[in-house]
């Protein structure tokens, strides 16, 4: 018996069956940035950025390269490890802060691109919990909508809203993309519980202020650099740290588990530091915590399954595992989702 169904599973799932992470893929652009080549851009250091964030390099997509881009190929990754018939999917989820255009969603050409017919296709912009909410709505949609599939797509190319002059930031981010097949599943298996909360009263902590409807895009705001991400880092770290206790045990919690239960914590990898905080408040030993922060950076909503396909990949992940993944970021926003394997 699994640990979900021996200890209750998702409350009220059982009327509309479940749903699961069928299949799991991830891509990143070719270039890497190392912290040496940060070092000939800005005024930092390889000690600093280490010993701040745990970053050691990120991936760069290159000039023309869009998110779009990065999401096609994530997700052909997972479509190719699964037998479904592409056209089963019903629906194309990609979260993201770094659409193609302002519109039309970037899933429209993703859907496109995939040849995908009879598919509904849209956005979801919530920074780093982007993929955690697209998994919420994936599943969601599956136990009461009967989409058959849904590709969950989190794809971020944020180097191309960084402002490489700001060294408080710019050491930070990287580009890439992971994406799942998500499916019908028995009740009580796969996707158990997902919690999300939003904190708006801290929105001004980390944004894009310049080209939205508040201030639409002038020389004189690209003059003062407002076209690129700015975050009040120190605030964010303190909101992350003091949220994922709360919002993760309440995820586990709706799912009828403990901390104890977890065997992969897959948390948003934004600084090294936040994650040893969580594994620590969990006490979860290092083999049980997913890590590339140190080689991807912060690549927003794409960070959770990029390292979700990584621990596959390295065989971290087998049948019935339960899995905690934790997302935080702009917003401010905090999601929680306990998936067995
Ligand atoms: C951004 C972050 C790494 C900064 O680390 P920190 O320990 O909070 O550092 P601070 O911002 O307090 O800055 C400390 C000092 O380092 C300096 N500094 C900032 N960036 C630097 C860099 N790249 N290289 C060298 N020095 C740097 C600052 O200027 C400051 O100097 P001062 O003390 O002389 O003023 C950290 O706050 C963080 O990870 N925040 C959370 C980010 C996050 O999780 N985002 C997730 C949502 S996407």
């Amino acid at each position: 018996m699994s640990k979900a169904s021996a200890t209750g599973g998702e409350g009220g799932a059982d009327t509309v069956g479940g749903s699961r992470i069928v299949a799991i893929g991830s891509h990143v652009p070719e270039k890497v940035l190392t912290n040496a080549d940060l070092e000939q851009m800005v005024d930092t250091t390889d000690e600093w950025i280490v010993s701040h964030t745990g970053i050691r390099e990120r991936h760069i997509a290159s000039d023309g390269e869009a998110t779009s881009d990065l999401s096609i190929a994530a997700a052909r990754r997972a479509l190719e490890k699964c037998d479904i018939d592409p056209q089963q999917i019903g629906l194309v989820i990609v979260a993201t802060v770094t659409p193609d255009e302002p519109f039309p969603a970037t899933a429209s050409f993703v859907q496109h691109a995939l040849g995908l017919q009879r598919c509904a296709a849209f956005d979801v912009i919530n920074g780093c919990t982007g993929f955690i909410y697209g998994l919420a709505l994936a599943s969601s949609l599956i136990r009461t909508r009967q989409e058959q599939y849904v590709l969950v797509i989190a794809a971020e190319t944020l180097s191309k809203i960084t402002d490489w002059q700001d060294r408080s930031t710019c050491v930070l981010f990287g580009d890439g993309a992971g994406a799942a097949v998500v499916g019908p599943a028995e009740p009580g298996t796969g996707i158990l519980a997902v919690e999300w909360s939003t904190n708006g009263s801290a929105a001004h902590l980390l944004n894009l202020p310049a080209g939205g409807s508040r201030r639409p895009i002038t020389h004189e705001l690209i003059d003062q650099r407002q076209h690129y991400i700015k975050m009040q880092g120190h605030e964010v770290f303190k909101l992350a740290v003091r949220g994922i206790p709360e919002i993760s045990l309440g995820a586990l919690h709706k799912a009828g588990l403990t901390p104890q239960d977890v065997d992969l914590l897959v948390m948003h990898q934004a600084n090294q530091r936040i994650i040893d905080a969580a594994a620590k408040r969990f006490d979860l030993p290092p083999e049980k915590v997913a890590v590339n922060v140190d080689r991807y950076g912060n690549t927003s909503a794409a960070s959770i399954p990029i390292a979700l396909a990584e621990a596959e990949q390295q065989g971290r992940l087998k049948p019935g595992d339960i899995v905690l993944m934790v997302g935080f970021g702009a917003g401010f926003s905090l999601g929680a989702a306990v998936v067995e394997w």
